[in-house]
């Protein structure tokens, strides 16, 4: 088989788990196997999350506040660099995404159904005009691409989620303290899991693949190869 095949005819693969299961590397290094483009649905919730702090608002307790500023966010992803950049509000916002204060109250931007819903029709947009796509989330294979052609669902040991995202972090030039970012994805995912708007599940038609004793390749490996059999009819 290829590894490096490229797709021509349209391609949605769909990402889902928690965080830290390492579905942003691995959706990343997916699509580029495939010769696809990628998305990161977590970085448009980040974003807006980015954009309330920067106008001084808390998600947590402004949630029209919070609406009214995804309403006019026009995020918009920079599709040439790698991964693409995030903007909003004619604002490069990819350099905060990631930080301490965006990850501590993404989980109120993401529990807001009215601010899911901008996002899950931006979602549905870009795999309009890029309709060969790998791309991940939470809701992506249940919600947003229910026809997707592809879905996974990765999981991992909170433990060794945790020490991903710090080694990210440290890679990153940022402090990490692995035991507090541990807690702090045990409540997210509760949190993911029990909201009302676009809870945290796994499709029924989904594939889980369970990361933790798997090196970034060995995944890559693994799902390009299911998705080649899949394209292939097998
Ligand atoms: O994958 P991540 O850590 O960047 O996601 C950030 C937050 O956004 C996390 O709380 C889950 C939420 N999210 C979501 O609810 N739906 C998505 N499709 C993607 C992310």
């Amino acid at each position: 088989m290829n590894l490096n095949s490229t797709i021509t005819d349209d391609l949605i693969v769909t990402l889902d788990g928690p965080a830290g299961s390492g579905k942003s590397t691995v959706a990343r290094q997916l699509a580029k196997r495939l010769g696809v483009d990628f998305l990161d649905t977590g970085a448009m919730y980040r974003g807006i999350t980015a954009l309330c702090l920067h106008h001084g608002v808390d998600p947590t307790t402004q949630a029209d506040e919070a609406l009214a500023i995804a309403r006019e966010s026009k995020l918009d992803f920079d599709w040439q660099t790698d991964p693409p950049a995030l903007y909003g509000q004619g604002i490069n916002l990819t350099g905060r995404l990631r930080d301490a204060d965006v990850t501590g109250q993404v989980s109120a931007i993401a529990a807001l159904g009215p601010i899911r819903e901008i996002l899950v029709n931006a979602q549905r947009v870009i795999g309009k005009s890029h309709p060969r796509l790998v791309t991940e989330g939470r809701d992506q294979g249940s919600v947003v691409f229910p026809d997707a052609q592809v879905k996974f669902y990765l999981v991992a040991r909170p433990q060794v989620r945790a020490h991903r995202r710090a080694e990210q972090l440290r890679e990153a030039g940022k402090e990490a303290d692995e035991q507090l970012i541990c807690q702090q994805i045990i409540e997210r995912d509760h949190k993911d899991s029990t909201r009302k708007d676009g809870p945290l599940i796994c499709p029924d038609d989904a594939l889980t693949v369970d990361t933790s004793e798997m090196s970034l390749e060995q995944v890559v490996d693994h799902l390009h190869q299911i998705v080649m059999q899949r394209l292939a009819g097998v």
